[in-house]
């Protein structure tokens, strides 16, 4: 691991983003838990995404279907089949078991652990496999799912009907994915275990180019309006090689982690594969018809793929910064995404009015607006600052002797460490404005 991601491998523990799944039994790899920051930033980035993707866009409508569905939808998908496999090898001498492709990407040859030779690689479904009903037997086999997408899929008409939308439209969905990913890895960034932001536009084919220009720009104007930097962004297509089965070009959009450059978000076409697919295994007619000509076609699919992890992952590393002249750790995460908006302290915790003045200040602003205002009054006010600007809280108020004479307070900026005074009564609207 790298030093960087150590550091908030740590810090996210120490400070509640993110545990290790079933800690106190030893762990299980590829699992994680979200401690009450996580869950703040992880909902945030998640309100974020469907903000842009259901209230800025046109003409999308958002799903929520079940994790668990008929094992026949997986075939259709082509996921039980070799196209959702990775090429697994295996260590003759210790029998540790790599990512094939990974290692030659590294342009290792022998076991990494041990120095022992290799099997040859063999593919490996990353499928869950699960069972349904009290018999435990090949007719009771399903999967959880690899992907939010099928569930869309599946839906289509009853989407169309019900919202009686006409193409171009899109359906969204968050959501939680399972797959048994051969190595797990990099913190959250590769898990067993992962959340899903996807979004599937439905297109007339000759429109389908279009769309993918259109979604790969939109993408990426997301994660820059959420103050990633931008020479940490690039979109990589991919090769014939790495096309998956369903995909007839996709672009991803890379993020330059502190282990490399690696995918966030993938943007695909996936032509007409999975309409006409479900329509086979369904028997359900799931085609459109050309008004004008009276031809039946399957409508294209541009869909846009990311993950709620890596995304928060991606904002955690770009956001960690050690500002060395003042001995401070900052997240400087977008006011959107921080966890909490504003720091609440009496300057002293011993002064009955001073606190009693600042429970007021800071019950009022939870009332006044949506958001986690949280209060802090451990320690010296030097030590307060310093932990909320370890956890990205954009802005601390003080409630100082002064508040009690003219009901002002202090506000000091995380990034620029400025301080001025300001009204109780223009709290609210502070906060508000570095929000939006
Ligand atoms: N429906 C298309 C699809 O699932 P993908 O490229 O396999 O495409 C899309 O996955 C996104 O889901 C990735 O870009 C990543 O953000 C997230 N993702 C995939 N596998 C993951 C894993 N094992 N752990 C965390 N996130 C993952």
């Amino acid at each position: 691991m790298t030093d960087k991601l150590e550091k908030i491998v740590s810090l996210c523990k120490r400070r509640g983003f993110v545990f290790p799944g079933s800690e106190i039994y030893g762990g299980l790899s590829g699992f994680y838990d979200y401690g009450p920051l996580g869950v703040e930033l992880m909902n945030n980035v998640k309100q974020s995404w469907r903000h842009e993707m259901l209230r800025r866009q046109d003409n999308i409508f958002e799903l929520d279907s079940s994790i668990i569905m008929q094992r026949q939808v997986w075939e259709a998908s082509g996921h039980t089949s070799a196209g959702f496999t990775d090429p697994l090898c295996e260590c003759k001498k210790c029998h540790r078991r790599y990512r094939a492709d990974h290692l030659e990407e590294e342009g290792i040859s022998k076991c990494p652990n041990c120095g022992g030779e290799l099997m040859e690689p063999r593919k490996f479904n990353l499928l869950v496999e699960t069972y349904i009903g009290p018999v435990k037997d090949d007719s009771s086999l399903t999967y959880l799912r690899g992907e939010t997408t099928q569930g869309i899929y599946v839906n289509y008409k009853n989407v169309k009907t019900s919202m009686s939308a006409e193409l171009p439209f899109g359906i969204a969905q968050i959501g939680k994915a399972f797959r048994n990913e051969i190595t797990p890895g990099h913190f959250i960034y590769r898990m067993r275990e992962f959340e899903q932001m996807e979004q599937q536009h439905f297109v007339k084919p000759e429109d389908a180019e279009r769309f993918f220009d259109y979604w790969k720009n939109e993408r990426m104007r997301w994660y820059l309006e959420l103050g990633i930097k931008k020479e940490r962004l690039k979109f990589h297509s991919h090769t014939k090689d790495e096309l998956a089965h369903y995909a007839k070009t996709a672009e991803d959009i890379y993020y330059q982690f502190p282990f490399g450059w690696h995918e966030m978000e993938g943007i695909h076409n996936r032509g007409d594969w999975d309409l006409s697919r479900h329509s086979e295994f369904s028997g359900q007619d799931l085609s459109e018809t050309d008004e004008q000509t009276g031809e039946k076609f399957y409508p294209y699919i541009i869909e846009t793929s990311a993950g709620a992890d890596r995304a928060s992952l991606a904002f955690l590393c770009d956001a960690y910064s050690e500002d060395t002249d003042n001995k401070r750790v900052v997240l400087k995460l977008h006011p959107k995404l921080a966890p909490y908006k504003a720091a609440v302290f009496p300057l002293l915790r011993n002064k009955p009015n001073l606190v009693n003045k600042a429970r007021e200040v800071y019950l009022k602003l939870k009332k006044d607006r949506e958001g986690p205002i949280v209060w802090d009054d451990r320690g010296n006010i030097g030590k307060r600052y310093y932990s909320q600007d370890e956890i990205g809280t954009p802005m601390c108020v003080t409630i100082d002797f002064d508040t009690l004479n003219d009901d002002t307070v202090t506000v000091r900026d995380r990034d620029t460490m400025e301080q001025k005074r300001v009204h109780i009564s223009e709290l609210a609207a502070l906060i508000e404005k570095a929000v939006k």
